[in-house]
C-alpha cells in the first residue's frame, strides 16, 4: 500500500487582515521545530488579501509551509466582479484550494456542480483541490451520512480523470461538528473517511484510493488531534477555530512529539 504522507492544513475562513496574517504565521514558525514537519504537509489557508503576504514571508524565511486558499471562481476570467481565479493563485504559489466547504454550499449556495468546476478549475492550474465533504445532523440522524458524502463525492468528481484523482485531498467535514465544539468520534471519523476511501477505490480502482489522502475536520483541537491521527483512513485534519491561535495550530501540528 502506498504510503500516505499526512496533511494538516489551517482554514482560517473570515478572520485576519494581511499584518495579523503575518503575524499568526511567523508565531506559527516559532513554535515549530524541523521535526515537526518531517513526514507530514502543514498548509495555512488565510483570506485572499493575506496570500501575498504569506507567498512572500514563506519564501523570503524558507518556511516548510504550504500556502492554500479557501475558494476559488471555476472560470480563468471575465466578468465576475469580486471574484478570483484560479490562475490568479496559481501566480502566488498557492498549493491546495479548498472547494465545496460545507459554507460555500449552505451560505453560497454552492451545488455540487458547482464544486465540480471549481475542482477542475484548480487542477487545471496545476494545483491540488482539497474537496470537502460532510452531511448535516439532520442528515446522519436520518441515517444518511454515508449516502450523502458519496453523492458529493460523485457529484463534485464528473469528468476528474484517474491521474487527477491522485492529486486530489478529499476533507470529510460533518457539518454539525463544524464549530461547535463538538466533534465527531474517532471510530465515526474513521468509518466516514474509510467510505469515502472506498468510494474513491469504486470510481478510480483501489491503487488510487490506497494513495488519498482523506482528512477531518470539525471541532480539531490539540485535545483530541492524536486520536483522530491514529485511525487508518484519517490522515490528516482540516483545522478552523483552533488555527486561529498559533499555540494551538503548533500543538496540533506537533502531536507526534513525546
Ligand atoms: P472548526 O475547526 O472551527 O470546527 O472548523 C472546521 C472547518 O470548517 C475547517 O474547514
Amino acid at each position: 500500500m502506498p504510503e500516505r504522507t499526512p496533511i494538516i492544513a489551517g482554514n482560517w475562513k473570515m478572520h485576519r487582515d494581511h499584518l495579523e496574517a503575518i503575524q499568526l504565521v511567523q508565531k506559527l514558525a516559532y513554535h515549530l521545530s524541523e521535526e515537526d514537519y518531517e513526514g507530514q504537509e502543514v498548509v495555512v489557508c488565510p483570506p485572499f488579501v493575506a496570500l501575498r503576504s504569506i507567498q512572500t514571508l514563506i519564501q523570503s524565511d524558507k518556511l516548510p509551509l504550504g500556502l492554500g486558499a479557501q475558494n476559488c471562481h471555476a472560470e480563468d476570467e471575465g466578468a465576475f466582479t469580486g471574484e478570483i481565479s484560479a490562475p490568479m493563485l496559481a501566480r502566488l504559489d498557492v498549493a491546495y484550494v479548498l472547494c465545496g466547504h460545507s459554507e460555500r454550499r449552505a451560505l453560497f449556495g454552492e451545488t455540487d456542480e458547482v464544486v465540480n468546476a471549481k475542482v477542475r478549475a484548480v487542477q487545471r492550474h496545476g494545483m491540488r483541490p482539497i474537496l470537502c465533504v460532510g452531511e448535516t445532523l439532520e442528515q446522519r440522524e436520518a441515517g444518511e451520512a454515508t449516502q450523502v458524502v458519496v453523492d458529493q463525492l460523485r457529484g463534485s468528481l464528473e469528468g476528474v480523470t484517474i491521474g487527477e484523482a491522485t492529486q486530489l485531498v478529499v476533507a470529510y467535514e460533518p457539518v454539525w461538528a463544524i464549530g461547535t465544539g463538538r466533534n465527531a468520534t474517532p471510530d465515526d471519523a474513521q468509518e466516514m473517511c474509510a467510505a469515502i476511501r472506498g468510494e474513491i477505490a469504486e470510481q478510480y480502482g483501489q491503487g488510487t484510493a490506497d494513495g488519498l489522502r482523506v482528512q477531518y475536520g470539525g471541532s480539531v483541537k490539540p485535545g483530541n488531534i492524536r486520536e483522530l491521527m491514529g485511525q487508518p483512513d484519517v490522515d490528516g485534519a482540516l483545522v478552523g477555530g483552533a488555527s486561529l491561535s498559533s499555540e494551538d495550530f503548533a500543538l496540533i501540528v506537533s502531536h507526534r512529539r513525546g
